[in-house]
């Protein structure tokens, strides 16, 4: 009898955990059981690929992956960084690179991070495989095993994975106010909620070009926040760890004006350590090369001594080094100020090709009425729906593949050529009004 009930509890634990699979046999520990991604935008774009196959490449639109395709549908690489990527001797490839990331690839992440807008502080930075790399490092040095990181509602679905994985809870607070701007009012109340109970408080911030919104912070929205950080730091006990990932940011608008905030992150006291989360994936097209780097900013050295030997031992108990082709592409790339200004220019003309689009979505949607969230700039336009899950089966009807997020669907403009881009929102907002008079 004993071993019937234990049997059923036992049942009934993984069938919670895996999201009602019933499982007999699990054989990992206890903090892992019911790990199971399952991963709405690579689902999504696979549905568009037996579309594809299907129906034929011109009748489908796969608004799903954030990579950017050309005009022709091929996924884009920057001409300058392919030709530069091609010509890397060997030995560049193929040897291993310093476990912290080769100095001169983080010179050159930290030039192109701060460009003219670099802070009055201590900067160091640390290799990692990609920008990913950096949030599972902060997460995992910053945040006490337990404790809550914050984030906006609206956020790249995968912030939530790596808080569980490393065993630490998400929580969120509404990004938007009425008037669809940067909502500091909850921002505050939470930041302030989650000191009450805990030491760390780790604040994931997207920007500039948010995923999956395209939303960016003024520079004023920065001066309260940081005026909030700085009230919240006078209690010394306190750490604050702005994770501002900043994955999209050369394609968030004039090199400069973007990254005007980054200079406000200087002199803030020692108990507030900003962390920039930067990758080559968009910035150089180099998704798969997986490399990017962490940066910190302190007014103390001593936080930043701190900052690279803690992070510098985890990437030796994580993935020990990463590509070195990719970092020696970029440094290539700027220590030639010929070859940077191509890379700079080319990377514009993606950048007007995705404006392009979003520009034809974004006049669209105004002309059917159908309500988008603040979009400046990015590789996303997000549209809030009441049950996103049957307005993107509903678009398959028209072989339109968009992500379902939590309380809206993700377009991907980057992905979609600009003649496919005239009538999607149309056909959005007639999915919508069908889902809406069904009472789906
Ligand atoms: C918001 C955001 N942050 C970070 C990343 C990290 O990308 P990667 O690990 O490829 O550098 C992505 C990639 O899609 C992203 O959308």
């Amino acid at each position: 009898m004993s071993t019937l009930i234990s049997q059923t509890v036992v049942l009934y634990c993984l069938k919670e955990c895996l999201g009602g699979k019933v499982m007999t046999y699990s054989i990992v520990a206890s903090h892992a059981k019911g790990k199971c991604a399952t991963d709405n935008i690579f689902g999504a774009s696979a549905a568009a690929g037996r579309a594809v196959i299907k129906y034929g490449r011109d009748k489908v639109v796969n608004a799903t992956l954030g990579a950017i395709m050309n005009d022709q549908e091929i996924l884009a690489c920057i001409p300058t960084v392919e030709k530069t990527f091609r010509k890397l001797p060997i030995d560049n490839i193929i040897s291993y690179a310093p476990i912290a990331g080769s100095p001169d690839y983080l010179e050159a992440c930290i030039n192109s991070t701060f460009a003219d807008c670099k802070p009055d502080a201590y900067i160091d930075g640390i290799a990692t495989a990609g920008g990913s790399g950096a949030i599972h490092h902060t997460i995992w040095n910053y945040a006490e095993i337990g404790d809550t990181v914050l984030t906006s509602d609206w956020y790249w679905a995968p912030y939530n994975v790596f808080c569980q994985d490393s065993l630490r809870k998400l929580d969120t607070y509404t990004l938007f106010n009425e008037q669809q701007q940067f909502n500091i009012v909850s921002f505050g109340a939470k930041v302030k909620e989650l000191l009450a109970k805990q030491n760390n408080l780790i604040v994931i911030i997207n920007t500039p070009a948010h995923n999956p919104t395209g939303f960016s912070l003024t520079d004023g929205d920065w001066d309260h926040v940081l005026a909030l950080f700085q009230e919240c730091a006078k209690d010394e006990t306190k750490k604050i760890i702005p994770l501002i990932d900043i994955a999209y940011i050369d394609y968030a608008g004039e090199k400069n004006s973007c990254r005007a905030f980054l200079k406000k992150l200087g002199g803030l006291p020692w108990n507030i350590l900003p962390i920039l989360a930067c990758t080559m994936s968009k910035s150089f097209t180099m998704y798969g090369q997986r490399t990017g780097a962490m940066i910190g900013v302190s007014s103390s050295k001593e936080v930043i001594e701190e900052f690279k030997n803690t992070n510098q031992f985890t990437s030796r108990a994580t993935w020990s080094n990463i590509t070195h082709s990719a970092m020696k592409l970029m440094s290539t790339i700027y220590q030639d100020k010929g070859l940077l200004s191509q890379v700079e220019q080319e990377r514009a003309e993606l950048y007007t090709l995705i404006r392009k689009r979003a520009d034809i979505f974004m006049s669209e949607a105004q002309t059917v009425k159908l309500h988008m969230l603040p979009y400046v700039a990015g590789f996303f336009i997000t549209v809030p729906a009441k049950n996103p899950e049957a307005v993107c089966e509903k678009l398959h009807d028209d072989n339109i593949f968009a992500v379902p997020v939590a309380n809206g669907i993700r377009i991907a403009v980057c992905a979609v050529t600009s003649v496919k881009m005239v009538g999607l929102a149309t056909k959005i907002a007639h999915a919508m009004q069908v889902i809406d008079e069904n009472n789906l």
